[in-house]
């Protein structure tokens, strides 16, 4: 039985469903898992079923090394120990060997250990490469994580699955391979490892390149996690890269520190005079009252928003992915902050790898921004001039141009669209050409538009090409090719 199936697709995001037999279950993907930590339970894993956890991560290697819960792990297992019905993944001790540099522990003892309590998913012991390290010492540490996964592969788990990590710090080309040598080794879910610095100095640019890296190495088969990934202004632009799983732990550690969160980025509960949400805390206090309330209560009631809002940006994302409209929900977090921006346009910088995913039929395709132009199904319509059938003389026309005689003189009148160009009367009608866009176009647009004039041109050089300009301003015809010919008023 495949681990994991893919229902609905939207730019390389998925719906999917991993199967973890150990646990008898299924979990819909993308899916976030909390992050449990069981010295400081500040949500009961019970209550988080309620809040809508399908799963939970832990860290074993917290449980090996307890003196307090090793014994009844063992004895009782993870999921009584947690008082949680559901799938547990269990990580390995590798955040403490990036934290504090050095532990006790191999790889086959501690999946022997997770194996003994009960684990349904385990981690190997990977070594998280920080950002900007040498390029040899990535290399040397990717290496040593491949012999841990190779190590793991070989490892008695019955039907615990177990994951192997993707690391190679910010080596986009090193992310490749440890991605592909990853999949090889016939593991189960694929961490992506080491993003949480990055992450924690919105450096969401980086994060993109490193994932993109991973995934074109993992190749659209593999359940992608993405390690410490908790913030949930991040999750939409994660999931469009393919994403499947998330962990939070940001949920508890920014409570601690008086901060809300929200799809748009974090807020301080000293700032805030009202609560942006309709969740159950957010609309039965206001902040005064959390302000108010003793530390404990404070903490403990900032962490259940944080979780609320987080799930609820988990269940947007699979709608929008039903709907076809994951891009257009990336856009509008990318308008929360800048930095999110920033990856973003990163992710469209790899709108090669992102077209081959996108899957063609969609939502109506909204223009919102001049990041709108660079997306794959602007791309696709322009890889796809050449295999059109142009007449030997065609107009061009932006939509609700009046071409008037224009049109009898040529053979055949096409809508000159935004972003897309050049568009034949029998495709206007389907998706994505029946985009949607604001009455007063960006340049970029047009730009866009037009470059897709040159593709047809140099694709059909036996055709006369003509373009009305409507209302189009003289500036968006200059990167024309010279062979084009932009009706004049004696034209038209
Ligand atoms: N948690 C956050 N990042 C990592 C990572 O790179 N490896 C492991 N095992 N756990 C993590
Ligand atoms: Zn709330």
């Amino acid at each position: 039985m495949p681990v994991f199936e893919m229902s609905d697709a939207d730019a390389a995001g998925r719906i999917g469903e991993l199967a973890v037999p150990r646990a008898d279950a299924t979990v819909e993907t993308p899916a976030l898992l909390p992050v449990i930590n069981p010295h400081l339970r500040t949500i009961q894993p019970a209550e988080m079923a309620e809040m809508g956890a399908q799963i939970l991560i832990t860290n074993s290697y917290i449980f090996y090394g307890s003196d307090e819960y090793r014994e009844a792990a063992l004895e009782k297992g993870l999921h009584e120990v947690l008082d949680f019905p559901g799938p547990i993944m269990t990580d390995s001790g590798s955040f403490q060997l990036a934290e504090y540099g050095e532990i006790d522990v191999d790889t086959p003892e501690i999946l022997r250990f997770q194996r003994e309590i009960g684990s349904d998913i385990a981690t190997p012991v990977d070594i998280p490469t920080e950002p900007e390290v040498a390029r040899e010492r990535a290399e040397a540490e990717r290496d040593t994580t491949q012999d841990r996964l190779e190590t793991a592969a070989a490892f008695d788990a019955g039907e615990m699955l177990v994951t192997a990590p993707v690391q190679g710090s910010t080596y986009p080309d090193l992310r490749e391979r440890a991605g592909r040598e990853a999949r090889e080794t016939g593991l189960d879910v694929f961490p992506i490892g080491a993003v949480v610095p990055l992450l924690n100095d919105y450096r969401y640019a980086d994060v993109v390149d490193a994932v993109v890296g991973a995934k074109r190495g993992l190749g659209p088969a593999a359940p992608v996690h993405l390690f410490g990934a908790g913030h949930p202004m991040t999750f939409a632009l994660a999931a469009a890269m393919g994403c499947d799983l998330f962990d939070s732990a940001a949920y508890a550690l920014y409570a601690r520190d008086g901060r809300y969160l929200t799809v748009r980025g974090t807020d301080h509960l000293e700032d805030l005079a009202y609560f942006p949400c309709s969740c159950p805390v957010c609309t039965e206090y206001a902040p005064s009252d959390l302000r108010n309330a003793d530390d404990e209560r404070t903490e403990r009631l900032l962490a259940e928003h944080n979780l609320h809002v987080s799930f609820a940006e988990i269940r947007r994302i699979r709608q929008a992915i039903r709907a076809g409209n994951l891009l257009e929900l990336v856009e509008a977090r990318a308008r929360g902050h800048p930095d999110l921006l920033d990856g973003y346009r990163a992710l469209l910088d790899h709108a090669d790898w992102l077209g081959t995913h996108d899957p063609v039929r969609k939502g109506t395709f909204f223009y919102l921004s001049a990041e709108s132009a660079r997306r794959p199904e602007v791309r696709r319509h322009h890889d796809r001039l050449d295999r059109l059938d142009p007449p030997d003389e065609l107009l061009l026309a932006p939509r609700d141009a009046d071409v008037g005689d224009a049109g009898a003189s040529h053979d055949a009148v096409w809508t000159l669209a935004p972003a897309f160009g050049p568009v034949p009367p029998e495709l206007a009608r389907s998706s994505p050409l029946t985009a949607e866009t604001p009455a007063r176009l960006d340049a970029a647009a047009r730009k866009a538009a037009i470059s897709g004039v040159a593709k047809l041109v140099e694709a059909h050089p036996d055709t006369a090409v003509s373009v009305h300009p409507g209302d189009w301003p003289t500036s968006a015809f200059a990167a024309l090719p010279p062979a084009v010919d932009v009706l004049d008023g004696d034209d038209r």
